[in-house]
């Protein structure tokens, strides 16, 4: 790799220009005649995106890749929280890209192999990983390539398929990734015990399981109520009950773990509000198990189609918030006042609420418009 771009005196004039304005940087002469200002411009964009993303590189000798190579990575977070899952001897990551996933996911094995079909997004990767001290085999290869010469056996596979076709446009289906997890999920399961691979938070869980029986767990990851990924562990040996684990990072809630068959098998209790009114999270939204939460918490839901529950005894277990609120009648908002405004199974958006009240957004105390099994309702909190 043409390693200019870490010369002391470039990298100088990245970090003094971190917060300059880029399309004004881009029509300048670059002050570098081996390096041109695209060059630099991206080394900065990939520092700000750093900052936020991975700030484990912000470190000097790192180089940072072109704007998609960051977007298609994943965050350090989800990264950091999936390698707690895994261990074994043998790892490999069949979808390097930027390998932030292969960063953390291999911290608890001694050997680990990163393949990625882009040879200067490889290549970057391999200098970064010496910068940081780690090991690996890098082989810039199709993986598809790789996967028919290939004797080894792994005791993990990795794949995050890139999520997006020629056009970039975003693609849920297992068929339009790259690679086709169906094509080559056979070949993977025949060279390792366990397939982790990394899917959209958009696809759609009884898809997945139709698709692939093979699943044995799967992981719905959020940050700060973002669901950011659904990750299914694939092996071809016996197993029980598919087990689903719902995790919001960065809330201090607790993870859900339950089973599809216990999910199908629950039934909720109903009840007009009570005291404590709670709010699942996006991870368990997404999981849909919305009986089972009434059922194992010992809470009562409002209306088969309201996702909001209530008891008269706080439990503080819950994947979610809580909130004190009692119900009242429109006519108690007054106008011009700041409320958080939640909209649940109700005809009208926050904005059209919003409107209708002549209220505000903002302040410390919740108005949730929803409906009860007697019809609609307000409730609001303090
Ligand atoms: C979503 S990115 C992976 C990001 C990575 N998990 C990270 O955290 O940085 C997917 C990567 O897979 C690579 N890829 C897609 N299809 C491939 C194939 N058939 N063979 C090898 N690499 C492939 C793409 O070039 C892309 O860099």
């Amino acid at each position: 790799m043409d390693n200019k771009i870490v010369y002391e005196e470039i990298q100088n004039y990245i970090n003094a220009n971190l917060n300059a304005d880029l399309h004004a940087l881009l029509l300048k002469k670059s002050p570098f005649p081996d390096i041109s200002m695209q060059e630099i411009v991206q080394q900065i964009k990939g520092k700000q995106v750093a900052q936020k993303k991975f700030p484990f590189l912000l470190k000097e000798g790192i180089v940072f890749p072109p704007q998609l190579n960051l977007e298609q990575a994943s965050s350090e977070k989800t990264a950091e929280y999936k390698s707690q899952i895994l261990k074994g001897k043998t790892f490999i990551d069949l979808t390097s890209g930027f390998g932030i996933d292969a960063y953390y996911l291999s911290q608890n094995f001694d050997e680990v192999t990163l393949v990625e079909q882009n040879s200067e997004l490889l290549n970057l990767v391999e200098h970064n990983w010496g910068v940081l001290g780690r090991k690996a085999v890098f082989i810039n290869q199709n993986l598809e390539d790789f996967l028919n010469s290939n004797q080894k056996h792994f005791d993990v596979i990795y794949l995050d398929p890139a999520r997006r076709d020629q056009n970039r446009n975003k693609v849920f289906l297992l068929e339009d990734l790259s690679p086709d997890i169906l094509q080559i999920k056979e070949k993977l399961l025949s060279i390792s015990d366990q397939v982790v691979i990394k899917l959209s938070p958009l696809i759609d869980l009884k898809y997945l399981l139709s698709v692939l029986p093979d699943i044995f767990r799967i992981e719905i990851i959020a940050v700060k109520n973002d669901v950011k990924e659904v990750v299914i562990f694939l092996s071809n040996q016996e197993k029980g009950a598919i087990a689903v684990n719902c995790i919001n990072l960065e809330s201090g809630e607790p993870a859900f773990e339950f089973t599809f068959e216990e999910a199908e098998n629950s039934h909720a209790a109903y009840s007009e509000p009570e005291k404590f009114i709670y709010i699942p999270n996006n991870a368990i939204l997404k999981a849909g198990i919305f009986n089972l939460i009434s059922e194992r918490l010992g809470l009562k839901k409002l209306h088969p189609n309201t996702h909001i529950y209530t008891s008269d005894q706080k439990i503080n277990d819950f994947p979610g918030r809580i909130l004190e609120m009692k119900v009242i009648d429109s006519k108690q908002i007054k106008k011009k006042e700041k409320f958080n405004i939640i909209s649940k199974n109700y005809p009208l958006k926050p904005e059209e609420i919003k409107k209708k009240y002549q209220i505000k957004d903002g302040g410390e105390d919740y108005l949730i418009f929803t409906q009860s099994k007697k019809g609609k309702i307000i409730l609001k909190s303090g």
